[in-house]
């Protein structure tokens, strides 16, 4: 009887072993089977994958182009294969292959008020605005709402009733609060800015000073994401970036979705001179990693988005 039940027991057991392994190895069966993936195709299949035309198949023959790699690239709908020679250069800089093909596509990105364009992800927090892209005269964010409304300290100027995004708003009066909370006082000096204001400001008070001031339709506090920021003595002077507000700001601003937008280190990505008091509400998924990674709202766009 002892015996029998030991025989059922390991018969069960070795049915319940077997069930496992042949479920493992139905999935890596399915896995390599993935037909998307052509590295689990036959070489001689690797050209109909593609599904290159006769000119292609000529100019990959001829210059002996790896398929391996090129399937690196190819999802990538901006990828033009007569190009895959200048993203293969452009990765010597050890870049990705998604950053490979933006900067060889979009060569102008880092320009200087040079062909420019239209901002892309307008109405969204992660819109870019800089020395290339810009808003037009008439645009208006949608979602602007008045700082009086909100905990929050702010420079009151007969002429203005100071305005920002209200999800950006929002994180500020957490980020204001918080930092309230350590016994630093932070005031805002500017927000949402308008072309008509921003005209003013670059012409007539900072006499088109392009290492500090945008021309109008080219700064993002156009954009209502922007907040200049600093403490009542100090103002908006890069002596800011000795005080220990400027210290917790920029050590704590990501929680809330904010970057420090013109670093000092960066002078030669975002075209402008360091200013301690800038700072740029991205949401916080975005903010964590720029911070991580010690970059500019242009280099992390240029890393994870397809232009
Ligand atoms: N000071 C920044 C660059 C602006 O004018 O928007
Ligand atoms: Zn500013």
């Amino acid at each position: 009887m002892k015996r029998l039940l030991i025989i059922t027991i390991t018969a069960i057991l070795l049915v319940l072993i077997y069930t496992n392994f042949s479920k493992t190895d139905n999935f890596l069966d399915s896995n390599n089977q993935n037909e998307d993936n052509p590295n689990n195709i036959d070489s001689s299949d690797k050209y109909n994958y593609f599904n290159f035309s006769n000119e292609e198949k000529d100019f990959i023959e001829k210059n002996n182009i790896d398929l391996d790699n090129l399937v690196n690239y190819y999802h990538y709908k901006s990828f033009d294969l007569y190009k895959y020679f200048e993203y293969e250069e452009a990765r010597k800089e050890n870049i990705s292959y998604l950053e490979a093909i933006n900067i060889v596509n979009n060569p102008t990105y880092y320009s200087n008020y040079e062909d420019k364009e239209s901002a892309i992800f307008l109405n969204s927090s992660v819109v870019l605005i800089n020395k290339h892209y810009y808003i037009e005269k008439s645009y208006k964010p949608n979602n602007l709402v008045a700082l009086k409304d909100y905990k929050i300290n702010y420079i009151i100027r007969d002429d203005e009733i100071m305005q920002a995004s209200l999800v950006a708003l929002e994180h500020l009066e957490e980020m204001f609060n918080d930092a309230l909370k350590e016994n630093l006082n932070l005031y805002v000096f500017s927000a949402y800015r308008n072309y008509q204001k921003q005209e003013y400001l670059y012409y007539v008070v900072n006499k088109q000073n392009d290492d500090y001031s945008a021309r109008p339709g080219h700064s993002e506090h156009h954009s209502g994401f922007a907040f200049d920021i600093s403490t009542l003595d100090i103002g908006l002077t890069v002596d800011f970036a000795n005080s220990k507000e400027y210290n917790w700001l920029i050590n704590n601003c990501y929680r809330y979705g904010f970057i420090l937008r013109y670093p000092k280190d960066k002078e030669n990505v975002t075209l402008y001179k360091f200013e301690p008091w800038h700072f740029r509400y991205v949401g916080k998924t975005i903010a964590l990693n720029i911070y991580e990674n010690n970059l500019t709202l242009e280099e992390y766009i240029l890393k994870n988005y397809e232009l």
